[in-house]
């Protein structure tokens, strides 16, 4: 059986890999949005911690919130005690908490993980019912690439490191895409080396992806306001090169 959220062989090497792969790209972003928030924030899809770990050491009074118990597991080992009662497992769309947020976020394309419009809709009402008046949503997606979508990508090898000394992991990345139900259909096999035998573990999953309109309506059928989608993580206006959409929303005051 295959299952969208990681399974436990992905939560133990998320944050060698994505150290990597990601961290350059998104942390200072988030981290700016979080530290300057009064209030409390949210992060839907925390994962193992990436930001969340970051943003409370820095002072933020930040929860977090995910499906996937492995990750929530790995975070929990890094996070003092007294701050276990921040994270959750919970999915989005039937989240509940007995407080507001003044901002919520959802990095690193936690969206493409909700394939079905009803629990897009379902997490973007219970992100209404959770802000604060003027409270705001950001969140970011991968700008669909025409070219990877159209042929798609075999056993490419996307990190290779070691994960103790002397001892490598290596993910190769398979993707093939459905254009009509905006499916691209990933295979992500974990290949790493224990008590001197190879392991290989297979993890696949769907990710949905977004165009620009789609969002736009997406939004729109939801209570909260569209304030801009913007096409790079230094805030530039949507253009035909950008790779990603950092989407900003607000809940106005009814
Ligand atoms: C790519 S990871 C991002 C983790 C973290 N935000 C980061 O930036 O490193 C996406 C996370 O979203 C979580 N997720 C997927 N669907 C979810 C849902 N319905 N509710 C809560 N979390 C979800 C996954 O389990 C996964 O940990």
């Amino acid at each position: 059986m295959s299952i969208n959220y990681p399974p436990d062989f992905v939560a133990r090497f998320y944050d060698l890999i994505y150290k990597k792969v990601r961290t350059g790209v998104d942390l200072d972003y988030y981290m700016k949005k979080i530290l300057e928030t009064d209030g409390p924030v949210l992060e839907l899809g925390v994962g193992t911690g990436r930001i969340f770990m970051k943003a409370l050491k820095n002072g933020a009074d930040i929860y977090g919130i995910d499906i996937s118990p492995s990750m929530v597991e790995k975070l929990k080992e890094k996070l003092d005690r007294k701050y276990h009662k921040r994270v959750f497992i919970q999915d989005a769309a039937n989240m509940s908490f007995d407080r507001k947020f003044d901002l919520i976020i959802a990095p690193f394309r936690v969206f493409s993980h909700i394939t079905k419009v009803r629990e897009q809709i379902a997490i973007l009402d219970k992100i209404h019912e959770y802000l604060n008046d003027n409270g705001k949503l950001i969140f970011d997606l991968y700008i669909p690439n025409l070219k990877l979508l159209s042929e798609g990508m075999r056993n490419y090898m996307d990190f290779d490191g070691e994960y103790e000394p002397g001892k490598r992991i290596k993910r190769f990345t398979s993707v093939k895409s459905d254009l009509v139900n905006q499916l691209s259909y990933v295979n992500m096999k974990f290949v790493w080396e224990e008590a001197q035998k190879e392991i290989a573990k297979d993890w696949n999953f769907q990710m949905r992806f977004y165009f620009r309109f789609e969002l736009e309506h997406l939004i729109r059928q939801s209570k909260l306001k569209l304030i801009n989608i913007f096409g790079d993580f230094d805030e530039n206006e949507l253009n035909s090169d950008s790779k990603e959409f950092i989407v900003i929303c607000q809940k106005l005051k009814d």
